[in-house]
């Protein structure tokens, strides 16, 4: 089991290091996470290396027993990088240079930058690929950065010449009829850069699929190298945020583990629903691989607004979770509290106030109770929700019929109560095989392919339970509309026609007595039976029997005990 974090030693005198791994060994730490931010260290100038103090805490770290997690730096190019190349700072959908002074300032499509990374990333397999406190790469930092350069549009038109082929195809995804937006060269389509009113939907979406493409090009290059120095797994940490633009099941078939960054905001119960939520997305994306928690806050959340500290014990509960969900291991972020620097508020496992402290004491619990834990084996699930990014990026459109529709907030609850009833959930894709669980929740999955609507008649037809949300099965993969009355790609299935859509302003209670909010439909029963109606007497909750399986459509927003009540009623 591993135990540790992000070990920055750069920012500190020599002799705090010793005084680090003394207090490493009390608290039982074995991996430390090093050199995550280190470039300007590593390559004070273009071209110069020195890996001196790298070499001194490298070998530090293994006398005393402790294994290392070595980063490539690669999230956090030094001022001389963007100083000679002007180019490889990243442009927003404005048109704003950003410039070098704080992390992240790269495209990773500028091939000087994708030079560089390949130089520092070379440099450091070679020189410690054979080291034997090398156990794990850590390429990169959360993944994330999203640019609008020129070299982007360049990428970008190449990106998406190898998925649609030709201008026709293009032109009739992205339904280029629309408003003139014709394409007759490829030269003429942009980045989705800021416009004078909406954009077109299929042109945000594509750009998405290829910013999530373009980080992990980045990414494998990264890894090859590594790889071809020493037979120690590759990984990257996941931002668990509804921001970041990566594809997490293609993402995670190239890393060798998933790690996750995980940043719980809430005390309490719903704390723990957050840390599950993560845990259960962090296993199924890794299909089988082993996940890690690769940092998490040092016994405090991070809100909006405030830091606050995690009441006693929740922190090592917390961490418990993780682990009972299948972590190989709890690392955080950071080791030390750093004095200065933008981040110089983030609690460190050792705080500023030092070793003297209630968090190094609950730290130190922690490392003695992982030390005699070996990693568990999680209960096999047998209900499953959907999880689909490219589905939540097209529910990120500012033009649907209302503001609020969110795949995240539908996902959060269908697990959250689940996690409530104490059922082991999995996540999986809508195209994978999902003929082992008993029930699969579908929540407001607006985009979806024919393939995987094939993929859930025939999960449903073999006797498996489906339950799906409002606004699911709407859009096909360029998120044009399927035609003939909503949801167009499950209406055979479910069993139903919904002829309108009715956003609430305010809610409705529905003839079972529960209460709809935020959502309706005028639906249509075109096999399935109503199990609850609105009060005009429309069906608002239906169950379809298809082949030896059930479909069960809910049109509008239930509240967790509304939605809980129809699972029960669904058997799940
Ligand atoms: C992220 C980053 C770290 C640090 C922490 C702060 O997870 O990976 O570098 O910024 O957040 O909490
Ligand atoms: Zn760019």
């Amino acid at each position: 089991m591993y135990f540790g974090g992000d070990y920055n030693p750069e920012q500190w005198p020599e002799d705090v290091w010793l005084e680090d791994v003394r207090l490493m060994r009390e608290a039982k730490v074995n991996l430390a996470t090093v050199g995550v931010f280190s470039w300007g260290r590593l390559e004070p100038a273009e071209g110069m290396h020195d890996f001196g103090w790298l070499d001194r805490v490298m070998d530090l770290l293994h006398d005393n027993d402790i294994q290392v997690n070595l980063a490539t730096p690669t999230a956090s190019p030094p001022p001389w990088f963007g100083l000679a190349h002007p180019d490889a700072m990243p442009v927003r959908a404005d048109g704003t240079r950003l410039t070098h002074g704080s992390r992240d300032t790269y495209c990773v499509n500028v091939p000087a930058y994708r030079a560089a990374s390949r130089r520092i990333a070379t440099a450091l397999a070679e020189r410690y690929g054979a080291h034997p406190a090398t156990v794990m790469w850590h390429v990169h930092n959360e993944y994330g950065t999203t640019c609008y350069c020129d070299h982007c549009a360049a990428a970008f038109r190449d990106w998406l010449r190898d998925r649609h082929k030709s201008l026709d195809a293009l032109n009739d995804a992205w339904s280029t009829a629309f408003w003139s937006q014709h394409y007759s060269a490829w030269e003429q389509i942009m980045p989705p850069r800021v416009t004078q009113y909406r954009s077109n939907p299929a042109h945000l979406l594509d750009y998405r699929r290829f910013c999530s493409d373009a980080l992990l090009a980045h990414y494998r290059e990264q890894r090859d190298i590594l790889r071809a120095h020493g037979p120690q797994p590759v990984t990257t940490n996941y931002v668990m945020a509804g921001w970041t633009p990566l594809d997490h099941w293609k993402w995670s078939a190239e890393v060798d583990l998933v790690g996750i960054d995980h940043y719980t905001d809430q005390p309490g119960d719903d704390g723990l629903a957050q840390v599950a939520l993560a845990s259960d997305l962090a296993r199924s994306w890794a299909r089988g691989k082993p996940w890690l928690l690769m940092e998490q806050g040092v016994a405090a959340m991070y809100t909006p607004e405030r830091t606050l500290a995690l009441e006693p014990g929740e922190h090592v509960r917390r961490s418990l979770d993780y682990v009972a969900r299948g972590a190989a291991g709890v690392l955080h972020f950071q080791w030390r509290a750093s004095q200065g620097g933008a981040e110089q508020w983030c609690q460190g496992m050792v705080p500023h106030a030092g070793p003297d402290s209630r968090v190094f004491r609950e730290i130190t619990e922690l490392g003695r109770t992982l030390s005699s834990l070996a990693p568990a084996e999680p209960e096999a699930a047998e209900v499953a929700i959907l999880w689909d990014d490219e589905a939540a990026w097209a529910l990120q459109n500012p033009a649907l019929p209302t503001a609020g529709l969110d795949f995240r907030a539908s996902v959060e609850q269908a697990h959250r109560v689940l996690w409530q009833r104490g059922i082991a959930t999995d996540f999986v894709h809508p195209s994978h095989d999902i003929s082992r669980y008993r029930a699969v929740l579908m929540p407001s999955l607006y985009l979806i392919s024919d393939e995987a609507v094939a993929n859930l008649t025939a999960y449903v037809e073999g006797g498996g339970t489906l339950v799906v949300s409002y606004f699911s099965g709407i859009a096909d993969p360029d998120t044009r509309v399927r035609l003939g009355g909503y949801p167009g790609a499950l209406r055979d299935l479910l069993g139903v026609r919904v002829e309108e859509l009715h956003p609430l302003t305010a809610p409705v209670t529905l003839s079972d007595g529960t209460i709809g909010t935020f959502w309706s439909e005028t639906v249509h029963l075109t096999g399935a039976t109503a199990t609850a109606t609105y009060p005009g007497g429309g069906p608002a909750i239906t169950r379809h029997q298809a082949g030896a399986g059930t479909a069960w459509y809910i049109s509008t927003r239930l509240d967790a005990s509304g939605l809980g009540d129809v699972l029960a009623q669904a058997g799940v």
